[in-house]
């Protein structure tokens, strides 16, 4: 017998007994010790064919107190397990809602007409995307302000001059100042200034609407050295005496036949109009990394100065009266479809104009 306290405790003999015929025993509640229950158990044992009974006791204060001292402990954990984890809620809440904010002050900044801000968020997940989506966003809002205020002032500088002139022959009309043998001679002036502006409107509008993304270019598989051929076909009355020669072999591309020709267009009646009438116009298509068109004219050229300019909007180089569209267009259709257009040029030589898919 032995007891957790070292003392030897009294064991009633009907305990001991039954201990002794083989029965585990296991008690809680009668025993009293120091004012506290004692747990209290008996187990037989058999060693050498003897059998003895163990018994013992373990005072619950001594439990009590263990666990007493572990729920203290737990609460501490809890208590600074939940101080923590407000911390921790704290630090990532303001790591989300301070970039949030700064996003959210940035797109009001947008929509209030200011498209100089930029955000700097190095957060390194999907905010820091949205807030380069945010900035490119503005860049892109910013060039297209721009664009509009430009293309507003270009519109109403382009349309200055030949309204002026319309203006002015129509009074000295009215006013009967023009002589009779000159009056058809200033309406057809009329006329053809009011062709001008119809041109400019319609290429204007088709530009516009390249640029802006709004038409639905098809996809068909297109013959560039046939398209050539046939384009080439369709100008002879405004070639005259110049030879155009087209050099190549079948080379195709995905893309809108109509645009694809209305671009090309654009580059090879600019060749006409600033080569002699006895000039030589060269077109390549080749295809050796990509689908490739050159064309190549002895005119005139284009001084250095005004080369990086040719393919904006109204740009002309030295022609009066409105136009300066033709580029941009022909720039804006490539682009839609990919490609790249680049110019050399040297003054008395000739332009080359190249075209290059992807
Ligand atoms: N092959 C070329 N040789 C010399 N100059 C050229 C050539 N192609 C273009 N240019 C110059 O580039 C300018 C811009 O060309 P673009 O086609 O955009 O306008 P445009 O021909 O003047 O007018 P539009 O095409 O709208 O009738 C022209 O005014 C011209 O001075
Ligand atoms: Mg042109």
């Amino acid at each position: 017998m032995m007891g957790m306290t070292g003392k030897i405790m009294n064991i009633e003999n009907a305990y001991l007994n039954k201990v002794l015929e083989g029965q585990t025993i296991y008690r809680t509640d009668e025993v009293m010790l120091r004012h506290s229950k004692i747990i209290y158990l008996g187990y037989p044992a058999k060693i050498n064919n003897n059998v003895f009974a163990i018994f013992i006791h373990i005072p619950t204060v001594e439990i009590n107190n263990a666990v007493s001292n572990i729920s203290k402990q737990f609460t501490y954990l809890l208590l600074f397990a939940i101080g923590l984890s407000f911390i921790g809620a704290y630090l990532i809440s303001s790591k989300f809602t301070k970039p949030i904010i700064e996003i959210n002050n940035a797109a009001r900044k947008i929509s209030d007409g200011d498209y100089s801000v930029r955000l700097s968020i190095n957060t390194d997940d999907e905010i820091e995307e949205l807030s380069k989506t945010i900035n490119s966003m503005a860049e892109n809002l910013s060039k297209t302000e721009k664009l509009r205020r430009d293309f507003i002032a270009n519109v109403t500088h382009e349309f200055r001059t030949p309204l002026g002139i319309i203006r002015g022959y129509a009074e000295a009309l009215y006013d009967d100042i023009v002589p009779i043998e000159e009056r058809k001679e200033y309406i057809q002036d009329i006329i053809e200034e009011v062709e001008r502006l119809n041109k400019l409107v319609n290429e204007n509008l088709e530009l516009s609407k390249i640029e802006s993304g709004n038409i639905n270019l098809k996809s068909e598989r297109i013959n560039l050295y046939k398209l050539l051929i046939d384009i080439v076909d369709k100008i002879k009355i405004l070639k005259g005496n110049r030879s155009i020669i087209i050099n190549g072999t079948d080379t195709f591309i995905n893309g809108d036949s109509y645009y694809i020709e209305m671009a090309i267009l654009n580059i090879l009646s600019n060749s006409i109009k600033h080569t002699k009438d006895d000039g030589i116009i060269e077109i390549n298509i080749s295809n050796q990394d990509n689908p490739q068109i050159t064309i190549k004219d002895n005119g005139e050229g284009i001084e250095e100065e005004h080369l990086p300019y040719i393919f904006e909007r109204f740009y002309r180089v030295k022609e009066k009266g409105v136009g300066g569209l033709g580029l941009s267009i022909a720039k804006e259709i490539i682009k839609l479809h990919r490609g790249s257009i680049q110019v050399k040029s040297k003054v008395g030589e000739g332009t080359t104009f190249t075209i290059q898919f992807k």
